[in-house]
């Protein structure tokens, strides 16, 4: 294998093949992206041309799917040759010969139908209801279906885009931002820093933007603008707190834009632009960890870069782990206990549940998603199993030295990608010879399941709402527990601890005492709507059909669906709701929805 070592302050060369794109980095790769676009909301489509410089010989191969390719120009204005491969779980592979001297393409296109990155809203999808809305999420590789691109995490290039939209939106992008509306539609944002393709994203809708302090903001439809910014008013201190534990925040500003509620993640670290969605403003700050998470991804993710989705974990456990740091500093430490123990809970859920359909392979840190769409990787290992292995070494070395390491790495590979062998290495050298640490690495890391060494988190707060449960079993009335100073950490623990089955009357004793069915807290609401499922809680069932058609998030409404699908009857009511919400949801949302539904041999009927 070729080794290339960088001296420069140029990105580094992937050093292993990505099997979740077509690019072949080293014959060609690009370096600056000057991205031409107009948003057309009525047709639904993106169109426009992207400019690249590159570097390389021979031919550069590009990323695309579901794109219409108009023409492709070399940097003299003469047609390039060119050709689209066959469509494959990665899309179709845009092969352009350099002859030589090359160094710029340019590519006209236009995004299809269904391009799965884009989400168009009609006006009455939105909050205020003014405006069409458009949100791209790139992450893992969906960028490809609006921009032809090396969609890799392990290529890097800089960016400049020049954005029409329509008059009376505003556009955002992972870049420079703008802060008022322009009278024209027309904006132009930069990225000077390299980035790789999974984080360029775009929004477009009636968008306003409120400052949170020096560095921080908050964008949102004018609506819900004031309680974001009430919401996220800890931005500022998060940001503080992250640059004293691992260095300088090096993207200058940290805003954050409230999407509509359809958006199909908790949040999306776009660099500059954190994408939230709306079901974190829960009215009293209680969901801001997830703020600090996307934050954190700024270092871990953004800066030091997973290779490959193999390596996800790099990117999202690193992340959890200094979600928690920052929650620590901010809100105390039996709130990060407390905040660590449910993930852990949703990790032995995970692990239980992988190993029940015989996937233990993907209890894998490391994982192997050669062949198949990096989203069905992601899981909650990557993310607690990876928290859990870097608390272990925590708690092995002391925090001072892991914390001086962590800071060293993220110093040391900043703008770079990042392999599980290479971090593996990095931290052998780096961490564990000089402690004299010896640990079963290679368990952690290519092991199924959790290693029995792994630090568990302690809660005494939690154990306190277990004896709450248990008095409530043992007759207690609902209305008479000490809940009086519970946070919505302490509740989601609750609710998770009780008896199953409940049956609708004991579920109806615990709604009138606590009303969790007019909750505003979207962790609250999930859990007991799926409760309520379960147990039949027919009260509760406006509400969950309100949810399933507001909320898109996949985190929330697979599962409800999954619970739905459970029974014969709830399979009918699953289908019922899905028919109506599934145009509010994400191509993200929709492929694992239809999936848990069949909704393909539902919806197309096959004939006779
Ligand atoms: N980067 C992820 C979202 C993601 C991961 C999208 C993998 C596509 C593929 C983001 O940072 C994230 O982890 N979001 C979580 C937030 C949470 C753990 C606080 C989410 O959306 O729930
Ligand atoms: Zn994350």
């Amino acid at each position: 294998m070729l080794l290339i070592v960088s001296c420069t302050s140029q990105p580094e060369q992937p050093q292993e093949m990505d099997p979740h794109s077509n690019a072949r980095p080293f014959e060609a790769v690009i370096e600056h992206l000057a991205l031409d676009v107009k948003v057309d909301m009525e047709a639904r489509r993106i169109e426009g041309t992207a400019n690249y410089k590159i570097k390389g010989t021979g031919r550069i191969i590009f990323d695309t799917d579901g794109l219409e390719i108009l023409s492709v120009t070399l940097g003299n204005g003469e047609a390039a040759d060119h050709s689209l491969g066959d469509s494959t779980l990665l899309g179709r592979a845009l092969e352009v010969k350099l002859p030589k001297g090359t160094d710029r393409v340019s590519i006209a296109y236009r995004t299809g139908d269904q391009a799965k990155a884009l989400l168009w809203l009609s006006a009455d999808q939105t909050i205020d209801g003014k405006q069409p809305f458009l949100f791209t999420q790139g992450q893992a590789i969906l960028t490809r279906s609006w921009i032809p691109i090396q969609d890799s995490p392990g290529i890097r290039f800089t960016y400049e885009a020049k954005v029409s939209a329509p008059v009376g939106t505003m556009a955002v992008m992972s870049a420079t931002n703008p802060q008022a509306m322009s009278p024209d539609g027309r904006y132009s944002f930069r990225m000077d820093q390299p980035v790789p393709a999974y984080l360029m994203a775009l929004a477009v809708g009636d968008l306003a933007f409120e400052p949170l302090g020096e560095r921080c903001g908050v964008y949102a439809e004018p609506g819900l603008l004031k309680r974001a910014a009430w919401e996220f008013a800890d931005t500022e201190r998060m940001l503080e707190v992250a640059e004293t534990l691992y260095g300088p925040y090096r993207w200058e500003r940290y805003d954050v834009l409230v999407l509509p509620a359809s958006f199909p993640f908790g949040g999306m670290e776009n660099p500059r632009l954190t994408f939230a969605t709306p079901t974190i403003l829960a009215g009293d700050r209680s969901l801001t960890a997830l703020i600090a998470h996307e934050m954190a991804h700024s270092w871990s993710g953004n800066l030091v870069t997973n290779a490959t989705w193999n390596d996800l974990w790099l990117n999202e456990g690193f992340t959890v782990y200094f979600e928690n740091r920052i929650c620590e500093a901010v809100y105390g430490e039996d709130y990060a206990r407390m905040h660590a123990l449910l993930g852990h809970q949703e990790l032995q859920a995970t692990i239980q549940r992988f190993s029940a359909e015989n996937n233990a392979a993907d209890t894998r840190l490391r994982l192997d998603l050669a062949g198949r769409n990096p989203d069905d990787g992601v899981s909650d290992i990557a993310y607690e199993k990876g928290f859990a292995f870097l608390r272990l070494i925590e708690s092995k070395v002391g925090r001072p030295k892991f914390d001086a390491f962590i800071k060293e790495y993220f110093n040391t590979f900043a703008f770079q990608s990042m392999t599980t062998d290479r971090f593996l290495a990095y931290l052998d050298e780096n961490l564990m010879k000089p402690n004299k640490v010896e640990l079963n690495v290679a368990e952690w890391v290519d092991g199924e399941g959790l290693p029995a060494n792994a630090v568990v988190p302690v809660s005494d707060r939690f154990t306190k709402v277990e004896a709450e449960v248990a008095r409530w079993e043992a007759g207690t009335p609902a209305s008479e527990l000490m809940t009086a100073d519970w946070t919505y950490h302490e509740w989601v623990h609750f609710l998770r601890h009780l008896p199953q089955p409940l049956g609708a009357d004991r579920m109806a004793e615990l709604d009138q005492a606590f009303k969790f069915t007019t909750s505003g807290n979207s962790e609250i609401t999930f859990v007991w709507l799926d409760h309520a499922i379960a147990n039949n809680y027919a009260v509760a069932y406006d509400r969950l059909v309100e949810f399933l058609t507001t909320v898109g998030r996949r985190k929330f409404v697979l599962p409800l669906y999954e619970r739905l699908a459970s029974t014969e009857k709830g399979m009918v009511m699953a289908r019922a709701v899905y028919a109506k919400a599934r145009g509010n949801y994400h191509a993200v949302t929709v492929r694992s929805v239809d999936d848990k539904l069949d909704w393909r041999s539902v919806s197309q009927p096959v004939a006779f």
